[in-house]
């Protein structure tokens, strides 16, 4: 019984001063990007396997922009912060782009998604594989 008052103390503590109680930095939810791009994390299962869909808000293409399904991977033995990486298969387009990054949270408890990215382009001939490959970072914010 002393020990939940304990806790209970703890975390009102923690509460006050602003302290985060849970540090486990989760990709589950909506994000957008600094491009104004969405992505939609609806499910990490028990071995780490990321699903979820993609909506750019920029394009290299001139096509009619799409939600695209995205697959990945986030390492699960220290949740706190963890590393993961995806890929989009553009469904409005021939390009596919991956994504690695980390999940972080501030000490108010915000989550941020620090990313970098590797978008390929399909090209007409090897000879064209020098301009195929674009690279960037993306912060992601919760929306
Ligand atoms: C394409 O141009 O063929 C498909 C769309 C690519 C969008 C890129 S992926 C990296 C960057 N981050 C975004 O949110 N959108 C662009």
């Amino acid at each position: 019984m002393q020990s939940i008052g304990f806790i209970l103390v703890l975390a009102l503590a923690g509460v006050t001063l602003g302290i985060p109680l849970n540090d486990k930095c989760s990709l589950i939810g909506l994000w957008k990007n600094d491009l104004g791009s969405e992505m939609n994390i609806t499910a990490v299962n028990n071995v780490g396997k990321i699903f979820g869909t993609y909506l750019t808000r920029v394009s290299s293409t001139d096509k009619p922009i799409g939600v695209s399904p995205l697959r990945g991977s986030q390492q699960m033995g220290d949740q706190e912060q963890p590393t993961f990486g995806f890929t989009v298969a553009w469904s409005f387009s021939d390009s596919t782009t991956v994504f690695v990054g980390q999940c972080f949270v501030d000490d108010k408890g915000k989550e941020t998604l620090q990313t970098m990215w590797l978008l390929r382009k399909k090209v007409d001939s090897s000879q064209d594989n020098w301009k195929a490959t674009l690279v960037g970072t993306n912060l992601f914010t919760r929306v």
